[in-house]
């Protein structure tokens, strides 16, 4: 794979399976650089290996190769706490981190973020890590900076993070007593936890415009791994239920302070189509209120495994049990909060809404196994809504929820089994992908077949 960089984004509503794909292309494409641009602790990326699995939030997912520097751009709502505790679970496994920096631009997300957030943000269903109230002090001009808490030496700073700390938390506190009723928060300990948490990572943090532009310019290609997905972009997306920032490629350029020009720019997208949190989801398999109202999987519960009577009232054309089905045949549930995501089939118009929004040119298709068994596959090619056909996604929140999906209908296979390549793939899954490729227009390069680095399969470029 010859490439001098490369963009990959989630194309649908997040946990599309990008940290698995990155992880696959920094080998592939001998990745230099991998850049996390936007986001923050909100995000979940997995990368399974043959001795475990890694979640990712904040850190990049080249972190595991040594030889690989990993960015956090300006764009990422970095949460100094939980990257902390990230890097420390990253070293307890023997990933020293030596290989991260971070940029002194990147807004902090502070423990009000985190308050409000939680107060605030059941109505969208987030995740409660604080990134839609970080984003907005942004846009309004009083949020800190990783620069504010470590100097241009790359040492903490206490006395300045202090000043700050008071100055926006006074006004924080008021804001939390007075129009929330909740509880002030103790500023001086904001301050003692931060400053420590820094003195992990102080050194790591840098302009990282100036470093950057050596990477691109090292020969080794630079990866930009967006977080979230293209329908949760704040523009572009199924606004209001959407994440805070710009999970599309102008939200890459915003996010690095540079021009990215990736020539290859990948949308990676799930065989199915899974959402957490509310919003609408035109294709979604049952009940998704239903879905919503259970609660999150604490840490470390063993994920449900699904049973053979759902599987028969699945096939039996029963919605409901298909959505569970997925949910569990997929282990969907969420990296970050353990809630169980909602199900679907994979929505075309939503896809070619996303190819369009960040000019993608190639598609990785994910967890194609977990549609194996199902005889017959729904796809959403377009969307009737009060009577009106069409195939663009609506700017309508309200209209998108209106919006009755018209499907195209394909044969499903029975195994992926161990394939080594495509044509080793059953035929009808071999036409599932061919028929994703000539409806998004786009060709279909990765093709991902289980969870590990080898279940994995790389398509021949096409013209
Ligand atoms: P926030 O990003 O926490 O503000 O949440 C806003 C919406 O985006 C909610 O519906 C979340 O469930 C969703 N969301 C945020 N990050 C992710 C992610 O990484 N994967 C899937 N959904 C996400």
């Amino acid at each position: 794979m010859k490439v001098r960089s490369l963009l990959v984004l989630g194309a649908q509503y997040g946990d599309e399976g990008k940290g698995k794909i990155v992880d696959l292309l920094v080998e592939r494409a001998q990745v230099g650089t991998v850049v996390r641009f936007n986001g923050g602790a909100n995000a979940g990326h997995t990368i399974v290996l043959e001795d475990g699995r890694f979640a990712l939030h904040q850190v990049p997912s080249g972190i595991l190769h040594p030889q690989v520097l990993n960015l956090i751009g300006a764009g990422v709502a970095l949460d100094p706490i939980r990257l902390v505790d990230e890097i420390g679970e990253l070293r307890r496994r023997g990933v020293d981190c030596q290989n991260l920096r971070i940029s002194d631009r990147a807004h902090l997300v502070m423990p009000w973020h985190r308050v409000l957030d939680g107060h605030l943000g059941a109505r969208l269903g987030t995740t409660s890590r604080g990134i839609g109230p970080c984003y907005e002090d942004r846009a309004a001009r009083v949020g800190l900076r990783v620069g504010d808490l470590v100097d241009s030496r790359g040492r903490v700073d206490l006395e300045h993070f202090a000043e700050r700390v008071r100055e926006v938390g006074a006004w924080k506190n008021r804001l939390l007593t007075r129009v929330h009723g909740l509880d002030p928060l103790d500023l001086d300990q904001i301050v003692s936890e931060c400053t420590e948490a820094a003195g992990t990572f102080a050194g790591q943090v840098a302009d990282l415009c100036g470093v950057l532009e050596e990477r691109a310019a090292s020969g080794h290609p630079v990866l930009y791994e967006g977080a979230q997905g293209a329908l949760l972009d704040v523009d572009w997306g199924t606004y209001p239920y959407v994440t805070s920032s710009s999970c599309s490629l102008g939200g890459c350029a915003v996010g690095l302070g540079m021009d990215p020009a990736p020539d290859l720019r990948l949308g990676v997208v799930k065989a199915y189509s899974t959402r957490v949190g509310e919003g609408p989801f035109p294709g979604e398999l049952g009940d998704g209120a239903r879905v919503r109202q259970h609660g999150a999987l604490p840490p470390g519960t063993p994920l449900p495994q699904p049973d053979p009577a759902l599987r028969q009232a699945a096939l039996a054309g029963d919605e409901e049990a298909m959505g569970r089905w997925l949910r569990l045949a997929g282990a969907e549930f969420g990296t970050t909060t353990g809630r169980p995501r909602r199900t679907g089939w994979l929505d075309l118009v939503a896809l070619r809404h996303a190819l369009r929004i960040s000019g993608l040119n190639a598609l990785a298709i994910t967890k194609l196994d977990v549609l194996d068994g199902i005889p017959t596959l729904r796809i959403v090619v377009g969307y009737e809504i009060r009577g009106r056909q069409t195939t663009s996604m609506p700017s309508r929140v309200r209209d998108l929820a209106e919006a009755r999906p018209l499907y195209e209908e394909l044969p499903g296979w029975s195994c992926l089994g161990a394939a080594t390549c495509f044509e080793e793939l059953p035929s009808q899954a071999q036409a599932y992908v061919r028929r994703l490729a000539e409806l998004s227009g786009v060709p279909v390069r990765v093709l991902s077949i289980g969870s590990r680095r080898s279940q994995s399969l790389f398509l021949p470029e096409q013209d």
